[in-house]
């Protein structure tokens, strides 16, 4: 695949990344396999509806199920809301029976795409090689990544969590130029903490987020300045305030509560509060 050079990219989201610029503030909602036609558009139009009312310093990202992404984008569009996939394949077509590529997800104006989500490293049998090249492929099409790291409960249990971590950054990002980096929104998710009500404690958010901005840093200032680490897990209301307020917490992807208008929008509101100082 030839890929396209970086300064050849259309800027992503509503604020480019830039050195120097105060820290993004992101609040992505993960659907999973969650909503049919209807739950879905009356889901996008609620949250268009009460966009006006979002505070204008987060970034709102939803991402629901392939079928309804575009006439999500359609309802979205002229609002403050973007739209993701939540995977992608990395080639650009072909005989790939049942998959869908960064260049189809761009044609539908699909602006970011989860990868690497620990569900689909469990289930899908995902390496980090391969969400490398999905990576690779996003980039390539001007669509954000949304790169998900995070390790297991016997791995958290065992001490081995900020090595998990690290190579699994190591492992899918390692390849990328410093301008590539400054491209990707990671989101830190424990893979206990997801769906199970559990959460990570503020202080475990916070010293796991700042591992992963020493890993950035290591490629350079500019790039740990300039991607945000978002924190995701059983991610609701009550808990965010505590996880929102860490200085290396920049947002949150968001399962089950982004399925509920009202709760995504009060963690928007939450976020847009604790960033704005
Ligand atoms: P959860 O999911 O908020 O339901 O735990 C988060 C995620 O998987 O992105």
């Amino acid at each position: 695949m030839k890929y396209r050079r970086v300064d050849d990219r259309v800027p992503i989201f509503a604020t480019p990344h830039t050195t120097g610029a105060s820290m993004r503030t992101i609040v992505a909602g993960n659907w999973k396999m969650n909503k049919d036609l209807a739950g879905a558009t009356g889901l996008v139009d609620a949250l268009v509806e009460g966009a006006v009312s979002l505070p204008t310093n987060v970034e709102v990202v939803i991402a629901p199920a392939f079928p309804f992404l575009a006439e999500s984008v359609i309802r979205a569009r002229g609002s403050r809301i973007m739209v993701a996939a939540q995977n992608c394949h990395e080639k650009e077509s072909g005989a790939y029976t049942g998959e869908v590529s960064p260049s189809m997800l761009k044609s539908i104006g699909v602006q970011a795409c989860i990868v690497g989500h620990s569900e689909r490293r469990q289930f899908f049998g995902e390496s980090d090689a391969l969400i490398g090249a999905k990576v690779a492929a996003l980039l390539a099409h001007g669509i954000t990544p949304i790169f998900c790291c995070g390790e297991r409960k016997e791995e958290r249990e065992s001490g081995g969590h900020f090595q998990v971590v690290t190579e699994q950054m190591k492992g899918a990002l390692g390849r990328f130029s410093n301008a590539e980096l400054s491209c990707v929104v990671i989101a830190y998710e424990p893979v206990w903490a997801i769906g199970t009500g559990l959460t990570a404690t503020k202080e475990q958010a916070q010293e796991m987020h700042a591992h992963i901005r020493s890993l950035l840093h290591t490629h350079g200032a500019e790039v740990a300045a300039a991607v945000p680490v978002l924190y995701g897990g059983s991610c609701k209301p009550d808990n965010a305030e505590g996880l929102f307020s860490q200085p290396d917490v920049n947002g949150g992807l968001i399962g089950g509560a982004a399925l509920d208008a009202a709760q995504f929008a009060e963690l928007v509101g939450i976020a847009g509060r604790l960033k704005s100082a």
